[in-house]
């Protein structure tokens, strides 16, 4: 299907005078999205299959069975794409690369009409002015080698450092800025212990091996991509920003597991060149298994250029008992802990509390505890919400708005205190297909009518176009 102009103009950028965030000269803007969520074309183009196509397939596992087979159409409609991106003028595009539409079986051949799609998409975006930032690996694991033992066996990290190595070698002259996994959290413990994203396992021991392979791969394609001359080599970690429920010993017990898992399991091996430190006590031995090698951590540890950072909302945990009593028996994620919610705060329709200040917390924490902390780049942050298409045709979206404003004042409040943040992407450029939660959840910036296609910039969209033209006009010079 030929790209259609159903684009709605998005409206001059008058307004009155600017008073958002300011940032510093040389601070970047961009939006974000990831290739399942937008592209569809699931069996177009010789793409093979990947593991959420198997999972949205499977009855009961996606809202309302919700599937991305054609979800944004972003694969025949990426020109109109791009000139929303050019029009809202950001400096940087973060998206995907679909590893099944590149090399269908995951390994083996290469499909040439992935490699064109990307080809154009890079060509165009560069036409446009706006600087490629491409995410290898967003959650869809080619199903070929899922079948083999997925991210559990150690193959897989191999296979990704493959993978990583031909993007470097045929689109390396064209890419700014290169991040090997997305949120490793959700592929390891969401995708193979807590069994809601896919392939949808509930494993102890499998859901740890995956972290650690995860961690493999991503330092086998940091070298990969270095090796084909890379500069600008990262990877994107949905660190947590957690609350223990009380100062009990029991409570502060618990945010140790849970920094553990959502955060130390990562930032450890990535930052420090090693294990976590309460690793035993959080899956009593368990994670110390017969996957990991010598050498791993070097690999692993291999410098970063930039650390991508997500944020969306912070998580309060307290003290509960395993579900299951037997440690054998455990899920990865099953360490003894609950999630309450005490913010009393709005939510968005994800459920999720607005607490900028958390934000800022997040990034000065992690600037203290890392101090050779390489700079940092917000990779994703945004808020779903019950949109609606007003009687003038427009989307009102002023709860997005306040979100995206006070969270932007969150990373200027970081930088204010030493965090070197380089960057702020929003998420989503468009609605798109949200996981598990399908398309209910609206997170863009541009409306997607899911029966006609057709875009619609949101006041969100204006106000973010405002805050970049008023950036590129005036930085901050305070700082
Ligand atoms: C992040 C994902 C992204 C999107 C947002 C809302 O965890 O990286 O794909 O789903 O959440």
């Amino acid at each position: 299907m030929p790209a259609a102009a159903t684009t709605a103009a998005p409206g001059p950028a008058t307004g009155p005078a600017y008073d958002g965030p300011r940032f510093p000269a040389g601070f970047r803007f961009g939006t974000a999205t990831a290739a399942y969520q937008i592209e569809g074309a699931h069996d177009e183009g010789g793409r093979g299959p990947s593991i959420w196509d198997t999972f949205s397939h499977t009855p009961g596992r996606t809202l309302g069975g919700a599937t991305g087979d054609t979800a944004c159409d972003h694969y025949h409609r990426y020109p109109e794409d791009i000139a929303l991106l050019r029009d809202l003028g950001v400096d940087s595009y973060r998206f995907s690369f679909s590893w099944s539409r590149l090399l269908p079986q995951g390994t083996g051949p290469v499909n040439p009409e992935g490699l064109d799609f990307y080809d154009r998409l890079l060509d165009e975006l560069l036409a446009a002015g706006i600087a490629p930032a491409v995410t290898l690996y967003h959650w869809d694991l080619p199903q070929a080698l899922e079948d083999r033992g997925g991210w559990r066996v150690r193959s897989t990290a191999e296979a990704f450092a493959d993978y990583a190595a031909l993007a470097a070698e045929r689109f390396g002259d064209r890419v700014e800025r290169w991040i090997t996994l997305n949120e490793p959290y959700c592929s390891a413990f969401v995708g193979y212990a807590e069994g809601r994203h896919a392939p949808g396992a509930r494993e102890g021991r499998g859901a740890l091996a995956a972290a650690h392979h995860l961690l493999v791969g991503h330092g086998l394609a940091v070298r990969a991509l270095r090796a084909a001359g890379s500069r600008e080599v990262g990877i994107t970690l949905n660190l947590d920003r957690i609350h223990a429920a009380s100062p009990s010993a029991e409570d502060q017990a618990a945010l140790l597991r849970a920094e553990t898992l959502h955060n130390d399991v990562w930032t450890e091996p990535l930052l420090s060149g090693r294990y976590p430190a309460h690793e035993h006590e959080t899956w009593s031995g368990q994670a110390d298994g017969p996957w990991r090698r010598p050498g791993d951590l070097e690999l692993i540890s291999e410098p970063l250029d930039f650390v991508g950072i997500n944020f969306y909302r912070p998580i309060t945990v307290k003290a509960a008992p395993h579900r299951a009593a037997d440690p054998e028996q455990r899920t990865a994620v099953d360490i003894g802990v609950t999630e309450i919610d005490p913010y009393g705060t709005r939510h968005t329709t994800m459920g999720w509390p607005v607490v900028p200040a958390a934000f800022t917390e997040l990034l000065v924490g992690l600037h203290t505890r890392y101090p050779d902390l390489p700079p940092v780049w917000i990779t994703e942050n945004g808020s779903a919400e019950a949109d609606e298409v007003a009687a003038d045709g427009r989307v009102h979206d002023q709860e997005r708005v306040s979100y995206l404003d006070a969270h932007m004042r969150a990373v200027t409040d970081a930088l204010a205190r030493g965090v070197d943040v380089r960057g702020y992407f929003v998420w989503s450029l468009l609605d798109n297909f949200e996981w598990a939660r399908g398309y209910d959840q609206r997170f863009g910036i541009v409306r997607v009518d899911y029966d006609t296609l057709t875009r619609t910039p949101k006041d969100s969209y204006r106000w973010f176009r405002n805050l970049i033209a008023a950036h590129r006009a005036a930085p901050d010079t305070t700082s």
